[in-house]
């Protein structure tokens, strides 16, 4: 067989208390879309970023094309054409795409003409079918655009190699496609991916090859076509997965959530939520598909009290509590789990116990003087009931993988008995096991009576958790909700569209 383009020799990685890489061999090809696949905190983001330059191996070598190299910082890596996308990207907000991509090129005179590099820029995406406008600032793109200004930067660079870490856990599935339309260019000029990915589909669609890493050992490497879907499961977690969750039952009388006519602006100052009016039930867990920017983000913040309502009426059990604030809401038991994590969610730099006073000081019998010792079992506790994988308490939040940070922001929003959850794509970026665990538990909490507002482009999920289902679409509801028995996919896919002439039985 030809020399890989870049062979992982018996690398290991070991971080305070635990052993991320161990002894892992890992190889690239050139012209590969190559998939790493594992269960959170099995050791994908550690051993790409040690090819990304980032972390320096305990132990092992990396070759390129046969040879030895020492990959001493990611500038390095970049130098060898080895370039890796984050978790969380890494752009500066207030700069263009242009300056943004072209910062830190060596190569660049101290004065350069921003026409000039805008035009090579242009040439360079849409070789790739990378749509991107150069001109436009970073605060003002999508998700999905921020994805490609960072992966058209590593082509700027001249990387051979793109490593891409979970990229389409904050895509929608109309970007994730195009994003695996892009990668497939990139593979027909010559290029290597690098996917990390929880999603089995993505695996099967766009991977030529997939490795397989369990509790931090390469465990399995498969050509494609050599595996199904419930095999790359069962190496993945090394056993098989319990039944899926029951759901369903009659829906409660009493109402928790009461829109009315909500209007709410969005941050460009457009309306977000247009006169949208929507009731969740004790007990109930209603379904929000929809494509991103609908107003998504803007009715959880609605509901959690983080965004202002322009119009409108929002009840809680009964009591008006329009724009009384967040604090006013906490206390009253509703619970967030928003999109980003580290943003709204956890504070990074904090550890895992002040993270969780955060939110559950409030909750203390003596106001005003917290418990550190209580708060630090407290916090042990939810650790183990949630199975956070953290090597300690001390340590700040920011270190934890993408799963390990979700499952401890569900323990904190989860274990204080909300009576209402707001929850956004609460199984993004959770290997299946995780997910299926988070299911479970949302599926629990409502029938402990609380009232949840499930939101997810997720069909599948929103078909397997929801006793009603609505469809968000230009910040309001083209049609009631329906009862999850009588919704059917189509129909949902059709509303999600835009398409409002859809004939409903709801
Ligand atoms: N900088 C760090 N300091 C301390 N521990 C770390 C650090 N980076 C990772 N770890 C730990 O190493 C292990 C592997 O983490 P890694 O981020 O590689 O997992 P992952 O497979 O990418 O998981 P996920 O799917 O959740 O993103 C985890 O237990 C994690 O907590
Ligand atoms: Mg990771």
């Amino acid at each position: 067989m030809a020399t890989p383009l870049v062979t992982m020799h018996n690398i290991s990685k070991s971080f305070p208390g635990v052993l991320a890489n161990d002894r892992v061999n890992f190889e690239l090809a050139a012209g590969e879309i190559h998939a790493l696949l594992g269960e959170n905190g099995s050791g994908k983001s550690t051993l790409m970023s040690i090819l990304g330059g980032l972390y320096r191996p305990d132990q092992g070598r990396i070759y390129w094309q046969g040879n030895p190299v020492d990959l001493r910082s990611p500038r390095d890596a970049i130098r060898w054409g080895i370039g890796m996308v984050h978790q969380h990207f890494k752009l500066v907000e207030t700069f263009t795409v242009t300056e943004n991509i072209v910062l830190g090129d060596k190569r660049l005179p101290y004065f350069w003409r921003p026409a000039s590099k805008e035009r090579e820029l242009a040439k360079l995406s849409a070789r790739f079918g990378l749509d991107v406008d150069p001109q436009a600032r970073i605060w003002q793109l999508s998700v999905g655009e921020r994805q490609r200004v960072e992966i058209v930067k590593m082509l700027y660079r001249g990387c051979q190699v793109l490593i891409l870490d979970e990229p389409t856990a904050v895509l929608t599935p109309q970007e994730a496609n195009e994003l695996f339309i892009n990668l497939q260019h990139m593979k027909e000029s010559g290029k290597s991916v690098v996917l990390i990915t929880h999603k089995l589909d993505e695996v099967l669609a766009v991977a030529d090859r997939v490795t397989i890493l369990r509790a931090g050992r390469a465990v399995a490497t498969r050509q494609r076509g050599s595996f199904s879907k419930e095999e790359l499961a069962e190496a993945m977690v090394g056993r098989q997965l319990p039944p899926r969750p029951d759901r369903r039952r009659p829906v409660q009388d009493a109402v928790t959530l009461q829109l009315d006519n909500a209007t709410a602006f969005g941050d460009a100052g457009q309306i977000a939520l247009n006169n949208l009016s929507l009731q969740v039930h004790a007990g109930e867990i209603l379904g929000i598909a929809g494509v991103a920017g609908n107003g998504q983000r803007e009715l959880a913040e609605v509901v959690t009290g983080l965004r202002p309502l322009h119009k409108g009426t929002m009840y809680l059990a009964g009591e008006n509590m329009t724009n009384r604030g967040v604090t006013a809401l906490l206390n009253k038991g509703v619970s967030h789990v928003p999109e980003d994590r580290l943003g709204s969610g956890l504070v990074p730099n904090l550890d895992a116990v002040d993270n969780v006073l955060l939110r559950t000081y409030r909750h203390g019998t003596r106001p005003g003087l917290i418990d550190y010792r209580q708060a630090r079992r407290q916090t042990e506790e939810l650790v183990k009931a949630f199975s956070v994988q953290l090597a300690s308490l001390g340590s700040p939040v920011k270190l934890l993988s993408g799963g390990n940070l979700q499952r401890l922001l569900l323990a904190r929003e989860l274990s204080a008995g909300p009576s209402l959850i707001v929850a956004v794509y609460p199984m993004r970026g959770l290997d299946i096991a995780a997910a299926e665990e988070v299911r479970r538990l949302l599926l629990r909490e409502r029938d402990r009576g609380a009232a949840i507002l499930l939101i997810s482009e997720d069909l599948d999920d929103i078909f397997r958790l929801s006793d009603r289902i609505a469809v968000l679409s230009r910040g309001s509801l083209p049609v009631p909700p329906i009862a999850a028995q009588k919704a059917n996919r189509e129909e949902i896919g059709l509303l999600m569209m835009g398409h409002t002439e859809v004939a409903t039985h709801g």
